[in-house]
């Protein structure tokens, strides 16, 4: 199939989260697995630095767009896979976090930005650019791209869209004025279309406005349909639920393979397992903990906002560090968390250890030291950490929320007996359930060695590589193509497509 994948972020041309992961992964599994699909993104100069052979290939005018926009062309690293740059220098030429500017706030153009990649989008989509190549499905993902499927259905024989929510926290929401500064189709500003309680919705346009819609894991998308998790948009999902499927995240198994990554000490899989002890001990060094082997190792590592539950983590510190057991976390985010963090590292110097910053070199050296890696997620649309975790073989301790809920196995009677267990959950996102999972965690680990290390072997088996979740998105890719071939959508959903 043809597809043009676009997104705001790509491991490893730019990375903010799990959405850069599955943007780099996603796109190369379905490229391995013989199909044309590109990448397309904004050209932040890290982007650009990192595409490879990168070389301009036409020059757009976009409404909005002071300056004609040029579209580079070049190649995923690594991979035979291409990749398009949107470059406007005046949106996109900043260095850092694409959304947010140093002091943490949002850029205060973003709406501009992204809209305007959006009509870049279209314009690739529908072959204006003169390269004689045209997708049969758009796959866009999270607010920065919901603007296109609505503006791509403006158009007669255009390609079939589909929409991934990634997080339906972040919503792109503008004030109304917004709408009009981006010169949008007035057609478009409809309880149907972009507008939510008055507001633009980047991420309702998506929503509404996509032929089919996914989001990352079979839980999230029953979640994102209930008041709690909806954010207001429960109802328009509720509407559009036989177009909505959840399909678990794949994980790079080439990237994330303690037995190949070169950034562990030392490299071990499943039958050397012996060899996980020294990137323990490099990792405790390093962290400047006491090394010591017998004392279980948590770990965290995460964006430190509301929805990771490090909160939880603090208030249970105390009691937790009444047994032998240790924690590193790396962080980088909210500054009150920050500085509650740091403080309480100076508190328990034996027992705690916090690194401040973003540093994936170090994300791989604490997944193949810990032993058990904390996500108290309040909520978590899929989660990455949780299927690193497993794979090196470091036992997840998690919030039975979304995808975590959708790859971990609780330990308990019978899953401890038939071997089916892989890590410990825990039903509600209160501290109290976390430090009753936390301590069956360390009860585990400290009665039986030989139970502990049947667990870990057990979740180091289990397969998250992408090859079974890229398939589910090509039977749906096509499903959706045949379903706007056939006109079904258009008759069949005109209320809400009618944009
Ligand atoms: P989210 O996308 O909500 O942040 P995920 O679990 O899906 O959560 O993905 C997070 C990704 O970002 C993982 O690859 C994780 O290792 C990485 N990550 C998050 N914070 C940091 C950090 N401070 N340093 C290094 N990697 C980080
Ligand atoms: C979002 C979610 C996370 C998910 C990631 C990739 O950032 O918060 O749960 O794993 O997207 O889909």
């Amino acid at each position: 199939m043809d597809i043009l994948f676009c997104t705001s972020e790509a491991y490893p041309l730019i990375k903010t989260g799990g959405l850069a992961d599955v943007s780099g992964s996603l796109p190369k599994a379905l490229h391995d697995m013989g199909n044309d699909i590109r990448l397309v993104l904004p050209a932040y100069p890290e982007a650009v630095a990192k595409t490879e052979r990168l070389v301009p290939v036409a020059n757009l005018s976009l409404e909005g767009a002071s300056a004609p926009v040029e579209i580079l062309a070049g190649r995923f690293p690594g991979s035979r896979m291409k990749v398009y740059l949107v470059n406007a220098p005046e949106y996109f030429s900043r260095s850092g976090n694409p959304y947010v500017q140093e002091d943490g706030s949002d850029w205060p153009d973003n709406a501009e930005r992204f809209a305007l990649f959006a009509r870049a989008i279209v314009a690739l989509a529908l072959d204006r650019l003169g390269m004689n190549w045209k997708p049969e499905l758009v796959h866009c993902n999270d607010w920065q791209t919901g603007l296109v499927p609505p503006l791509l259905a403006q158009h007669s024989n255009r390609p079939a869209t589909l929409f991934t929510i990634h997080n339906l926290a972040y919503q792109g929401l503008f004030p109304a004025e917004t709408f009009h500064t981006l010169a949008l189709p007035a057609s478009l500003w409809s309880i149907d279309g972009v507008e939510f309680h008055g507001q633009l919705s980047f991420m309702k346009s998506g929503i509404a406005g996509a032929d089919w819609i996914t989001t990352v894991s079979p839980t999230y998308a029953e979640e994102i349909r209930t008041s709690t998790y909806g954010y207001g948009l429960e109802g328009l999902l509720q509407y559009r639920a036989d177009h909505l499927t959840g399909i678990l995240n794949g994980m790079d198994c080439e990237i994330w393979d303690p037995a190949t990554d070169p950034w562990i000490k030392r490299n071990y899989d499943a039958r050397t397992l012996q060899h996980k002890a020294p990137n323990k001990s490099a990792l405790q060094r390093q962290l400047g903990l006491p090394a010591k082997p017998g004392q279980l190792l948590f770990a965290h590592i995460g964006r430190l906002v509301e929805q990771k539950g490090v909160d939880l983590i603090l208030d249970i510190l105390d009691e937790l560090f009444l047994y032998p057991v240790q924690l590193v976390l790396l962080g980088s985010g909210d500054s009150e968390l920050e500085a509650l963090l740091s403080a309480a590292a100076t508190r328990y110097p034996e027992q705690l250890a916090i690194h401040i910053g973003y540093d994936e070199q170090l994300a791989h050296r604490i997944k193949a030291g810990a032993d058990c890696f904390l996500m108290p997620s309040r909520y978590e649309p899929c989660g990455l950490n949780q299927m690193y975790s497993l794979r090196y073989g470091t036992v997840p301790v998690v919030h039975r929320t979304g995808g975590l809920a959708d790859s971990v196995n609780d330990l308990n009677e019978k899953t401890a007996t038939d071997y089916t267990a892989t890590g410990f959950s825990f039903a509600q996102d209160s501290s109290e359930e976390l430090l009753d999972a936390c301590t069956r965690a360390i009860d585990y680990f400290r009665t039986s060695r030989v139970d502990w290390w049947k667990l870990v072997i057990t979740g180091m088996r289990e397969n998250f590589c992408w090859s079974e979740s890229a398939g589910q998105y090509l039977d749906l890719y096509i499903h959706t193509c045949n379903l706007v071939r056939a006109g079904m959508l258009e008759t069949g959903e005109s209320e809400y497509l009618a944009l």
